[in-house]
């Protein structure tokens, strides 16, 4: 059946060979390449979350099982990267292996990774700008529509305190909607709501990288360097400080006790929170495999290409675990679900850490900076993958046209503005950024699961870099990212449902006909 049509190796390696790219890159410029990709929004704002929603402090052994995940994921990647060495990632490796229609799915999951992580981080990035200008941003035009501020003066605090003296970091003033639906009606009274209209900031940085993405300015190397410098920098810095303030207390218990209101559901207490967390910072991970689209530029794929992914993940994991022990240390993870909600880290530095309140102020500028180059790396692959996935004739041809003098797509560029820039201003960044780890996860179970038809289909194939231990890496690979999936919360699966759904009728509507393959295998 046409669905299952293949592209063949052969005829792409022969393309692939058309493009000459230098082999300069070693291992160490890898694991750097791979640490400017992955430190961002996901541990800057998602381990607060991730802490508060499910998993407690207990948010560092769920980066641990993201990290597991990710590496079996991650040497899979590796394989085909060195293999299949075209743009494209995922959805060229697919189109090989497992046929159109799958190659059409991950495709439509990357948008999922790509187009809503750069949404994410541009939220986490509004969220940030908001505390440097000490919270002047209208809380309306700073937040979409769908998320409401429960705040309180100081009598409502007395009040509510004595009402429920149990309430944790209710004297910041600000409640969770949760707490909010438990007060009787005279108490409720007392609390201002604020309801988001628009994320503003997130729009207006989207829109700034748009323009940067198509006048096609290359960051250079060295302004790379430099932030991944400041980014490993500012989480050491924070690291080394915040051990002095952790109150022991707040460790206690390390995961959440079943029975917490709010935390009713398995992947919300307990080691299934902690499932739960892997799922949300997750995110936190998303990049790495950046490293593996630079397989025709590694020196020595074979022995780097491993070391590049593994080596970088192991950096970030360490700098994570520290990370996430020391922010449920300084504050109690529950206050991350109200007044520390957002921009977490700099409010445990002003809130707890007296005497530093100059590091909340290097943190914010620093997060913006390096959440500026995230959403650029996001939006160049997105773009990438829209470019291949158009000259495949799988979407209209105007995807992949080039700027007449930048030679870049632009109107790929101003779709995908609209598109990411409609999430960023009206969805909130939880269900952004859970969005974006199922399209992720999704995308690594369907590469692990590659690896084990490839090696079936194609054995004799050169491998620069073979993943090891396989059947055995591919399996589990495909088994905890499945699980992390299943840990996910079921508005998010919905949400994600209907949007393969949609996939699926873009498909069949459109794509099937007009793909090129499809012509071709016509013709013959
Ligand atoms: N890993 C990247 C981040 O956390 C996507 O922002």
């Amino acid at each position: 059946m046409s669905i299952w049509r293949k592209k063949s190796l052969d005829v792409i390696l022969q393309h692939a060979q058309s493009s000459n790219l230098k082999r300069t890159l070693g291992a160490a410029n890898l694991i750097a390449l791979g640490i400017g990709a992955i430190i961002g929004a996901g541990l800057f704002v998602r381990t607060a979350a991730a802490a508060s929603d499910a998993a407690g402090s207990g948010v560092t052994l769920s980066f641990i099982v993201a990290a597991i995940g990710c590496a079996f994921a991650g040497l899979c990647y590796a394989e085909f990267a060195a293999m299949i060495p075209i743009s494209g990632s995922a959805y060229a490796y697919s189109y090989v292996t497992m046929g159109e229609l799958v190659a059409w799915i991950i495709g439509w999951a990357l948008m999922m990774e790509y187009a809503l992580g750069a949404a994410t981080v541009s939220i986490a990035w509004s969220e940030y700008l908001n505390e440097l200008v000490g919270g002047k941003i209208p809380y309306e035009w700073c937040h979409s529509p769908f998320e409401k501020l429960y705040r309180t003066g100081a009598d409502g605090v007395l009040a509510i305190k004595s009402a429920f003296p149990s309430w944790q970091g209710i004297d910041k003033g600000i409640l969770t909607p949760d707490q909010f639906k438990l007060l009787p009606a005279n108490l409720s009274s007392m609390v201002q709501i604020h309801s988001g209209i628009i994320n503003a900031p997130a729009l207006v940085i989207l829109f700034l990288i748009t323009l940067v993405l198509i006048k096609g300015t290359k960051e250079s190397a060295t302004i790379n360097a430099v932030i991944v410098f400041v980014k490993v920098a500012i989480v050491l810095i924070f690291i080394t400080i915040g051990f002095k303030f952790i109150n022991p207390a707040n460790h206690e218990p390390y995961l959440i006790p079943q029975g917490t209101p709010g935390h009713e559901g398995f992947f919300k207490w307990g080691w299934g929170g902690v499932l739960g967390g892997a799922a949300i910072v997750f995110f936190a991970f998303i990049g790495f495999d950046a490293v593996s689209t630079t397989a025709q530029e590694a020196k020595n794929p074979k022995r780097d290409m491993p070391i590049g992914i593994l080596g970088s993940l192991l950096v970030c994991t360490i700098l994570y675990i520290l990370f996430g022990h020391v922010l449920t240390g300084v504050a109690h993870h529950s206050e991350f679900a109200a007044a520390g909600k957002e921009a977490s880290v700099s409010y445990v530095i002003k809130t707890y850490m007296k005497g530093y309140e100059w590091l909340s102020t290097g943190v914010s500028v620093a997060i913006l900076a390096g959440f500026s180059s995230v959403i650029l790396v996001m939006l160049m692959g997105q773009s990438r993958v829209f470019y291949s996935m158009s000259q495949d004739g799988l979407i209209p041809k105007m995807f992949g046209e080039l700027h007449p003098k930048f030679h870049t797509p632009h109107k790929a560029n101003w779709i995908l503005f609209v598109f990411v820039g409609a999430f960023a201003a009206f969805v909130p960044g939880d269900v952004a950024g859970d969005l974006t780890s199922f399209g992720t996860l999704f995308a690594f179970v369907l590469v692990s699961a590659g690896i084990l038809i490839m090696r079936k289909s194609n054995p004799d194939a050169v491998r620069p870099f073979r993943t090891p231990l396989v059947p055995l890496i591919p399996i589990l690979g495909v088994i905890v990212c499945l699980a992390m999936i299943a840990a996910l919360d079921l508005n998010t699966l919905t949400a994600a449902l209907l949007w393969m759904i949609l996939g699926l009728g873009i498909y069949f509507g459109y794509s099937r006909k007009h793909s090129h393959l499809g012509k071709e295998q016509k013709d013959n």
